[in-house]
This record gives structure tokens, C-alpha cells and sequence, in this order.
């Protein structure tokens, strides 16, 4: 894990109350995985104190970028910053997608919602320049209220990967929960060496790992907890997973954010 003052190098809207931003890094942006995490302290001051915590949308050699949604003050002052500001960033964070050793799926299902999308663009860039999956071994679901609100559409296109989308109200693809196309897939596809890879919201998520049990395909799951430190100290992204006979409690922030479909439980 690495600290490092990046400088900013592109900052701007993507959609209403989103925001990219590019950063040039040395050490970070060389060891981000898809699923990773960074910390990005949003003012030098003590307001906001805590840093936050965001995703890779991409990441190369010299720099990465995240995806945001503007909804406090400190998402707000790095929607304010401008080319050639630094910020304080520590990361990676966390185990990532394709964390776990063992068989690799032939078709890759990526399903994601709102602020849960950019992981998994950062996934399928990342499967494709593995040379033996091709686009057309990823499937992607996205999900959104509104067509105006649909992240990452046109980035995916231009990967060539097969793409699905719902919006609630039907201003875009399918009319209804990403989830129902989720499950058309499952049932209408050979899913016999199928992975699903998502992160979103929790009810989604949480309708993904049903699915999951349903048609008897793995999944993993990156969660999106409350983390303040990153560290597992302070115990606020705590989640609850299965253990035998019980369960316990997983710190999100160092044991995932990714989990098995089947570890986790939702009640
Ligand atoms: Fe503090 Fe995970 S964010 S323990």
C-alpha cells in the first residue's frame, strides 16, 4: 500500500452529480486491481477529517482514475478541484475481484448499479487485456433510475463486450431492476461455466446473491460499506458472513470488499 500526493490531471462531469477524475500517480496506479480501492482526503483541513473511499474506474502505468457521485462536502470540494491540484491518496486497498485462486469462468457476467459500475468497467478492461477472453465472454448488466444516470454505457460499447440495461423507468433498455435481466440471462443462457462479478447498491446486490443460489452460478460480490479508515480499526464497514455453524462478522475493508456470493448473509 502506498501514500502519495497525486496530481490531478482531469476533473469533469459525467452525468448529473457524477464526476471523473484522473490523477497521475507513481506507485498506486501500477498496483491497482479491479475491485481495489483508494482513500482520497478531500481537503487538507480538518473538514472533512476522514478521507473517502472510491473504486478504480481505470488505471495504467503513469496514472487512474475514479468515478464519483457528488453527495457531501468532500465529494463536492474534489468536484471543485482543477488540473495540476494535489490531493493525498492512499491505496490499493483490498483483495479485488478474481481474488481467489481456482477455474476461471468461460463467460464473465458483470452486473452493476449506480457508483457500483466503475469496478467493474475496471474488471473488463482488465479481463481483455488477458489475451484468451475475448469481448464476447463478457456480459454486462447495468442498472440506473434514469438513461441519464446510466454510468459507463458508452466506455463498455467501446470495449466491444455485450451489454444489457435497465433503468427503473424505462428511459433505457428494459423497464425495471437490473436484476430481472440478470435472471432472463440465467435462465435463457448456457450459464454451466458462468461467473458473476457485481457491486452496486445492497438490495441488488443482495438479489444477485439469490440469483446466484438460484442457477447455481458462483458470484462475487465487491460491497460498498461506510469506511473511514480502511485499515480494519475501526470497525464501521464491518459485515455479516457465514462461518460453520454460525456466523461472523468480515471487515470489509481488509478482508474484502469482494466476498463470495455464498458467504455472505443479508439478514
Ligand atoms: Fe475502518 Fe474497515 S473502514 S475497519
Amino acid at each position: 500500500m502506498f501514500r502519495e500526493k497525486c496530481i490531478v490531471e482531469d476533473n469533469r462531469k459525467v452525468a448529473p452529480g457524477h464526476w471523473v477524475m484522473r490523477l497521475g500517480s507513481r506507485a498506486i496506479s501500477k498496483n491497482a486491481r479491479p475491485g481495489q480501492f483508494v482513500q482520497i482526503l478531500c481537503a487538507d483541513t480538518c473538514d472533512p477529517l476522514l478521507p473517502r473511499p472510491f473504486s478504480f474506474l481505470t488505471a495504467d502505468s503513469k496514472s487512474f482514475s475514479v468515478l464519483y457521485q457528488v453527495i457531501g462536502k468532500g465529494t463536492h470540494l474534489l468536484s471543485l478541484l482543477k488540473k495540476g491540484e494535489a490531493l493525498s491518496i492512499t491505496g490499493p486497498f483490498g483483495n479485488g475481484f478474481l481474488s481467489t485462486a481456482g477455474d476461471r469462468p468461460s463467460t464473465f457476467a458483470l452486473v452493476g448499479g449506480g457508483v457500483g459500475i466503475p469496478p467493474l468497467f475496471h474488471l473488463a478492461q482488465g479481463l481483455l487485456r488477458q489475451k484468451k477472453i475475448k469481448a464476447s465472454q463478457v456480459q454486462v448488466f447495468l442498472g440506473a433510475r434514469h438513461k441519464a444516470l446510466l454510468l459507463c454505457e458508452k466506455e463498455f460499447k467501446k470495449l466491444g463486450v455485450k451489454l444489457s440495461v435497465a433503468t427503473n423507468d424505462g428511459s433505457k433498455g428494459k423497464k425495471g431492476f437490473v436484476t430481472e435481466i440478470l435472471e432472463d440471462f440465467l435462465r435463457s443462457a448456457d450459464i454451466s461455466r458462468t461467473g458473476i462479478y457485481t457491486c452496486g447498491p445492497s438490495p441488488m446486490l443482495k438479489t444477485v446473491c439469490a440469483l446466484c443460489e438460484k442457477y447455481g452460478v458462483e458470484g462475487e460480490v465487491s460491497v460498498e460499506e461506510p469506511m473511514a479508515c480502511g485499515f480494519g480499526a475501526c470497525l464501521g464497514c464491518a459485515i455479516k458472513v457465514k462461518k460453520t455453524g454460525g456466523h461472523r462478522f468480515a471487515i470489509a475493508c481488509t478482508e474484502g470488499p469482494v466476498f463470495s456470493a455464498k458467504e455472505i448473509l443479508w439478514d
